[in-house]
């Protein structure tokens, strides 16, 4: 009977929540002088609009968001949009103009909903990911970029192609035995895991496995896997209906599947913290020059973080999930392209060969040279073409498609996309001339210059991803 009755006064705020602030909202945007699209009831409209979208999947299916926007505009969206199938309404803006502002000048006003600090509270504490812009933040932001200094960054690059070399060079004696068959997927996903874990925990073995709950069973996975896992749960659970709706309930796991979701996160964190253990101790047998510079290591020696094992925990699992997959979807998008543009791989091995300076088969070139001609300084000078197409890649599959929600803190006065044919003419080729200043492509439509935001796949701003440049390189 309880039960029963809380079940009622749940949906009677459900309804109150979905729909009598949708249509508010609606009435009020409206008196405005903004125009609701023509759906006389938002709501249900919208609904049954997004499940027509919904079956509409196929493989060549985008964010799900931006495909139902699609659909409701006939593929021409306006500058801005209002989305009511959230309770509050959705501002989505596909102005370059505005999304510049929004990082430069009127960067101040524009936060993470405070909601997302709640939701993740329990995996990532106070990391800067969704904690508030403030000065604790900055301080910490300040601190953490100092892991990506150029000598830093150099010799954790280092290491990352050394294994990249070793791995390569085993799968060649793997084809030569006869092995036909490889999941490319799989096999970036290995490596960039084993490359982040050399810049997180300076490791170069093999980790234990990690048990992992599901479904009241037990299975211990792979750190990789276990990420993967652990990532698709926190976003099923910030995506879920209730959870939109009801915000009392953001610090709580709730029901069995959300239960076993934070036993698997406290799982990892109890792991970080090991390694942090492990580590401190390992250090004091060390002189400091012999010190590894990795992540880990950098947060035990920094007076913000070294005292506070929490706080280093936090912000070791916000790097793992902000760094592993993102960057394996970038290395595995960028092959998939290579694979398919004959031209555009034949260029890349002409720049090969012309880095290289001769014509070497590849297995040929060794690992000191492939070290010494990727350093960073001949990266960004000597591999134009490379450096082209891995932008182009950014462009046409951003792995992380919808930055995490934001909101304006202040009433403001502002100005008035990747895939904005304004600005990207055939904005479905993958074309990586468009980034070669010398080169037709690089102008818009109209023959102009590009706006400057209409290609951000890392964010702008102060939230701009703090990988960025790592990422670039990596790639
Ligand atoms: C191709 C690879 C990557 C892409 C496309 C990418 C993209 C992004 C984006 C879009 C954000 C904003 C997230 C939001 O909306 O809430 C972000 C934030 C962040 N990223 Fe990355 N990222 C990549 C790799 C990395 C790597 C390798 C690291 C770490 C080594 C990293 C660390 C972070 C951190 C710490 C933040 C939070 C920054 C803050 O709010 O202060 N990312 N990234
Ligand atoms: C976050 O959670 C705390 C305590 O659980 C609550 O007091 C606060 O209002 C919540 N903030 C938001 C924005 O939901
Ligand atoms: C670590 O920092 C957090 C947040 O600033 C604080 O609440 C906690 O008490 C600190 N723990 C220690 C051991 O200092």
């Amino acid at each position: 009977m309880i039960i029963q009755i809380a079940l009622i006064l749940l949906t009677l705020y459900f309804i109150y929540d979905r729909v009598f602030l949708v249509y508010y909202n609606y009435w009020y945007y409206q008196k405005q002088g903004f125009k609701p699209t023509g759906l006389p009831w938002p709501f249900l409209g919208d609904i049954l609009t997004f499940l027509k979208v919904l079956k509409k999947q196929d493989e060549y299916w985008e964010d799900t968001h931006y495909e139902y926007l699609r659909h409701v505009f006939n593929d021409d969206i306006p500058q801005y949009v209002i989305d009511f199938r959230f309770p509050k309404g959705i501002l989505v803006i596909t102005d370059p103009d505005f999304v510049f502002e929004s990082y430069t000048t009127k960067n101040k006003y524009f936060e993470k909903i405070p909601r997302s600090y709640n939701m993740s509270k329990k995996i990532l504490g106070e990391s800067v990911l969704f904690a508030p812009a403030d000065e604790i933040y900055t301080l910490k932001r300040k601190h953490l970029s100092s892991a990506f200094y150029k000598d830093k960054m150099q010799s954790q690059l280092n290491q990352i192609m050394s294994t990249t070399f070793d791995m390569v060079q085993e799968t060649i004696q793997q084809i030569n035995q006869g092995e036909v068959e490889l999941d490319l997927n799989q096999y970036i996903g290995k490596l960039i895991l084993k490359s982040i874990q050399i810049c997180i925990f300076g490791l170069n073995e093999q980790l234990e496995l990690l048990p992992f709950k599901q479904n009241g069973k037990i299975d211990h996975l792979s750190q990789g896997v276990f990420m993967n896992r652990l990532s698709a749960g926190l976003l099923e659970r910030s995506n879920n209906i209730f959870r939109i709706n009801f915000e009392f309930l953001d610090s709580y796991f709730v029901g069995r599947v959300e239960k076993e979701l934070e036993e698997n996160t406290m799982t990892l964190r109890r792991f970080i913290s090991d390694m942090i253990n492990l580590r401190r101790e390992k250090n004091k047998a060390l002189k400091p020059e012999e010190i590894h510079h990795d992540f880990l290591n950098l947060l035990l020696q920094d007076d913000l973080f070294k005292d506070n094992e929490s706080l280093m925990v936090d912000e070791c699992c916000t790097f793992m999930l902000a760094a592993t997959q993102t960057t394996s979807t970038a290395l595995s998008n960028l092959l998939f392209y290579l694979t398919k543009h004959d031209v555009i791989r034949a260029n890349l091995r002409n720049e090969i060969k012309e880095v290289f300076g001769k014509e070497p088969t590849i297995s040929q070139i060794s690992k000191e040279e492939w070290l010494e001609k990727l350093s960073l300084d001949k990266i960004s000078s000597q591999w134009n073409y490379l450096n082209l197409a891995a932008q182009e890649n950014l462009r046409i599959e951003p792995p992380i498609r919808r930055s995490s929600p934001m909101i304006i803190t202040e009433d403001i006065e502002i100005l008035g996309l990747q895939r904005n044919a304004n600005e990207w003419p055939e904005p479905l080729q993958f074309i990586p001339e468009r980034f070669d200043p010398s080169s037709k492509h690089f102008l818009t439509a109209e023959g102009k210059k590009r706006k400057p935001a209409s290609f951000c796949p890392f964010l702008g701003g102060r939230r701009i991803c703090i990988g960025k440049t790592f990422a670039e390189n990596i790639t």
